[in-house]
C-alpha cells in the first residue's frame, strides 16, 4: 500500500519520526493552552466566594502542618453517590484562593469539602481531642494537643502577604487588621464589626469554649466555614460558558 510505504520512510528516519513527532505535539500543545491565556479567566465567579479570615486561614495551615489531608479529600464530583452523601459538587471557584488546593487524593475519613456548619463547634472539640468517643470504629488520630497550643496571631500578617502575592485580594484594610481580625473572630464580646466588614459572612464565636484563643479555635473555624461561603439554594451555573 502506497500509504504504508510513505509511513514507511518516517519510521526508518528516527531524526525525521523525532522532529515530525515534535511538531505535532507542539501543534497540540498551543491548541490547549494558547485558548487559557486570552479567556477573560478559566474560572466562573461565583457570589458568596470570599477570601479566608485571618483566623481560618492559621487553621487551614494547622490543617495543612497536621497532614489532615493525607486522609481526607475537599472535592465532591458531580456523581449521585457523592452529591447525595456530600452535598452539591464542589464548584472551581470554591478553591481559587486555596493555595496550595486541597482537593487531595485519598478518602480514609469522609470528604470534608462540605463539613461546614454540619457538626456544633462542640462537636468538632470532643472529635478532635478524641474521634474514637464519637465514632468508636474511628482510625483517625488524636489532636487534643491542639486545645494547648495558644496562637497570638503574630505570623498571620506574614501567611497573608504570601497569599497576596500569589493572588488572594487581601486588601490593605485586611492586612493591617490582620491581627486584630485573627483575635475578634473567636471572641463575640470583642469588636467584630471591622471583621465582618472587611469579609462579609464570618462565623463570630469562641469556637473552642475555653477562654484562651488556641490552634483548637482556629482548626474548628477552617472547618465551619468549609463549603459554606456558595449559597446554593440560589446558586445558578453561568450556562452562558
Ligand atoms: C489516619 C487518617 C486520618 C487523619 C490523619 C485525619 N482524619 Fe479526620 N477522619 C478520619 C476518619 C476515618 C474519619 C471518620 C470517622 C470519624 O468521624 O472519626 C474522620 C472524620 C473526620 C471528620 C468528620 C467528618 C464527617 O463528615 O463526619 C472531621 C471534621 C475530620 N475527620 C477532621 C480532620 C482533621 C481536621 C484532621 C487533621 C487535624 C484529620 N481529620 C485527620 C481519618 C483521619
Amino acid at each position: 500500500m502506497a500509504f504504508l510505504d510513505k509511513h514507511k520512510v518516517i519510521e526508518t528516519n528516527a531524526t525525521l519520526l523525532l522532529v515530525l513527532s515534535f511538531l505535532v505535539v507542539t501543534i497540540g500543545g498551543l491548541v490547549q493552552i494558547v485558548p487559557l491565556f486570552y479567556l477573560e479567566n478559566t474560572i466562573e465567579k461565583v457570589e458568596g466566594v470570599r477570601p479566608y479570615t485571618p483566623l481560618e486561614l492559621a487553621g487551614r495551615d494547622i490543617y495543612l502542618r497536621e497532614g489532615c489531608y493525607v486522609c481526607h479529600s475537599q472535592m465532591i464530583r458531580p456523581m449521585r453517590d457523592e452529591v447525595e452523601r456530600y452535598g452539591h459538587y464542589s464548584l472551581a471557584a470554591e478553591s481559587m484562593y486555596d493555595h496550595p488546593f486541597q482537593w487531595g487524593s485519598k478518602r480514609t475519613g469522609p470528604d470534608l469539602a462540605r463539613v461546614g456548619d454540619r457538626y456544633s463547634d462542640a462537636w468538632h472539640v470532643d472529635h478532635m481531642t478524641d474521634p474514637q468517643s464519637v465514632v468508636p470504629e474511628s482510625v483517625m488520630p488524636k489532636y487534643g494537643f491542639l486545645s494547648n497550643k495558644v496562637i497570638d496571631g503574630e505570623y498571620i500578617g506574614d501567611s497573608m502577604k504570601v497569599h497576596r502575592v500569589v493572588g488572594v485580594p487581601y486588601t490593605d484594610d485586611m492586612m493591617e487588621n490582620a491581627v486584630a481580625d485573627f483575635k475578634a473572630q473567636a471572641n463575640p464580646d470583642s469588636d467584630y464589626d471591622g471583621l465582618l466588614e472587611r469579609y462579609g459572612k464570618a462565623a463570630v464565636r469562641n469556637f473552642d469554649g475555653t477562654t484562651a484563643l488556641t490552634e483548637m479555635d482556629a482548626l474548628i473555624a477552617y472547618l465551619q466555614v468549609l463549603g459554606t461561603m456558595v449559597d446554593f439554594s440560589t446558586f445558578q451555573p453561568d450556562a452562558s460558558r
